[in-house]
C-alpha cells in the first residue's frame, strides 16, 4: 500500500535517519523521508511524535551497522525517545511520554525520526518535573545507572565496610558513567571516577566524584590475581582488560556491576576474587527491567535526581544530519555526557 500522505509520519518534511545493509556487506545511511505504511501500524501500538531521542552507545553501534544491535535492515536507530502521543494505546492525544528499549533501534525502528510507533506496554508517562530534553539526557543511561547502583547496594557486604571506603565508576565521562557517579554520590558514597579524559575532571567532580583517576593509575602492573582490596563497589561501563584489573582490587565482600563493553567484550580473569574475597560480579541488563510499573518508578527517581546533575551534565543537541558524525565520535570515545537528537 502506498504511504497515506495524511498519516502522521508521512506529512511533508517528516524525516528519519535510516541505516541499511548494502549488497557488498557495507552499510548505507542517512536522512530520508520517514514514509510509513499506515496499514503496518498494529492495533496495540502507540504513535508518538518524537521531540527528542537520546544517543546511546548502542545507537552508535546500530548507526554503523553493528550486527549485534542492528538486527533488521533497514533500521531507524534510537533506543530512547520522548515526545507526545498522537494516537493509540488508549492514551490521550498530546500526553507527554518516554520510551526506552523494547527493541527500539534494534529489532524495530527507533527514535531518530519525526515519529515512532511503539508497543503500548513500552510507554511511560514522562514525569512532570522532567523536561523532554532532560528525560533524554537521562534515558537508558540513567535507568541503567540506577539499576546498577541498586544492585550493588544489595550485594556489597557491609560486614567488611571501612570508614571512607571508595566506590569506583569506570568510563566516567560517558552517559552511564556520569549518571552512575551522580547516583552513588547522592547515596553518600565516596566515589572515584575513572576516565581517560582530562577534560572530564571538572564535570565528574561537579557530579559528585571525590577523586578522578586515569585507568593506568588504578591498574596494578603485577600479574597477581589479587592486589590490595580498595573498591567496595564498582560500576563498570568499560569491560575487557580494565574490568579484569578492577576485579583484582575489590575488597572482601565487595561487588562489581558489569554494564558495558566500550573497552572490550572479553574478560580474562581468575576465580580468586570470588572464592578468596567473596566478591560478586553482577551483570546488568537494563533492557530486561520487567514491568512498566518498575520502569515508571525509576523514571520518578531520575526526575528527583536531575536537579542535582542538570548544571554539570553535558548535553549536546544534535540534528538528524549530525547522527552519522556523532556515532563515529562516540565510538572513538570523543564524546562526553549525552547527545540528544532533535528530529525537527
Ligand atoms: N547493560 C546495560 O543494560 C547497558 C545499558 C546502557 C549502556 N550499556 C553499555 O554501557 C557502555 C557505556 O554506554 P554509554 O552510553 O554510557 O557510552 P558512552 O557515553 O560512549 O561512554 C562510554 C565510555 O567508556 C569509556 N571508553 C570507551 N572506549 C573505551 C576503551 N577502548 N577503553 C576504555 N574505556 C573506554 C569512555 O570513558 P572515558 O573516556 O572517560 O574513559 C567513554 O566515555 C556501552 O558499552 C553500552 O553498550 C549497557
Amino acid at each position: 500500500m502506498p504511504p497515506d500522505v495524511g498519516f502522521p509520519g508521512n506529512e511533508a518534511g517528516t524525516r528519519c535517519w535510516r541505516v541499511r545493509r548494502a549488497d557488498d556487506g557495507g552499510v548505507v545511511a542517512g536522512v530520508e523521508p520517514l514514509g510509513w505504511d499506515p496499514a503496518a501500524v498494529a492495533a496495540d501500538e502507540v504513535v508518538i511524535r518524537v521531540e527528542a531521542a537520546g544517543f546511546n552507545y548502542k545507537d552508535a553501534l546500530a548507526a554503523t551497522g553493528h550486527p549485534g544491535v542492528m538486527r533488521v535492515s533497514p533500521l531507524v536507530p534510537g533506543i530512547d525517545a520522548a515526545g507526545r502521543v498522537v494516537g493509540g494505546g488508549g492514551l490521550a492525544s498530546g500526553t507527554a511520554v518516554v520510551v526506552t528499549g523494547n527493541g527500539l533501534g534494534e529489532t524495530r525502528d527507533g527514535g531518530f525520526a519525526g515519529f515512532v510507533r511503539v508497543p503500548a506496554a513500552a510507554v511511560i508517562p514522562r514525569p512532570a518535573t522532567l523536561s523532554t530534553e532532560a528525560a533524554m539526557a537521562c534515558g537508558t543511561a540513567g535507568l541503567t545507572a540506577l539499576i546498577a547502583c541498586d544492585r550493588l547496594a544489595m550485594l556489597v557486604d557491609g560486614r567488611h565496610a571501612r570508614p571512607d571506603e571508595e566506590w569506583l565508576v569506570t568510563g566516567a565521562s560517558g552517559g552511564v558513567g556520569m549518571m552512575a557517579v551522580a547516583v552513588l554520590a547522592a547515596a553518600g558514597h565516596r566515589v572515584v571516577a575513572c576516565s581517560r579524559k582530562v577534560s572530564a575532571v571538572v564535570t565528574v567532580t561537579s557530579l559528585g566524584a571525590a577523586a578522578v583517576v586515569r585507568p593506568d593509575e588504578i591498574i596494578d602492573p603485577t600479574p597477581k590475581s589479587l592486589v590490595k582490596g580498595r573498591w567496595a563497589g564498582v560500576v563498570d561501563t568499560v569491560g575487557g582488560p580494565l574490568l579484569a584489573d578492577v576485579l583484582r582490587a575489590v575488597r572482601p565482600g565487595g561487588a562489581v556491576a558489569a554494564i558495558g563493553m566500550a573497552g572490550g567484550a572479553d574478560l580474562l580473569t581468575s576465580v580468586h576474587p570470588f572464592i578468596l574475597r567473596g566478591v560478586t560480579l553482577a551483570g546488568i541488563d537494563a533492557a530486561s527491567i520487567p514491568t512498566q510499573a518498575e520502569r515508571a518508578a525509576l523514571w520518578d527517581r531520575l526526575a528527583d535526581l536531575w536537579p542535582r546533575v542538570a548544571a554539570a551534565f553535558p548535553v549536546t543537541r544534535l540534528a538528524l544530519d549530525d547522527v552519522g558524525g556523532w556515532a563515529q565520535r562516540m565510538l572513538a570515545s570523543e564524546t562526553m555526557g549525552r547527545g540528544i537528537v532533535i528530529p525537527e
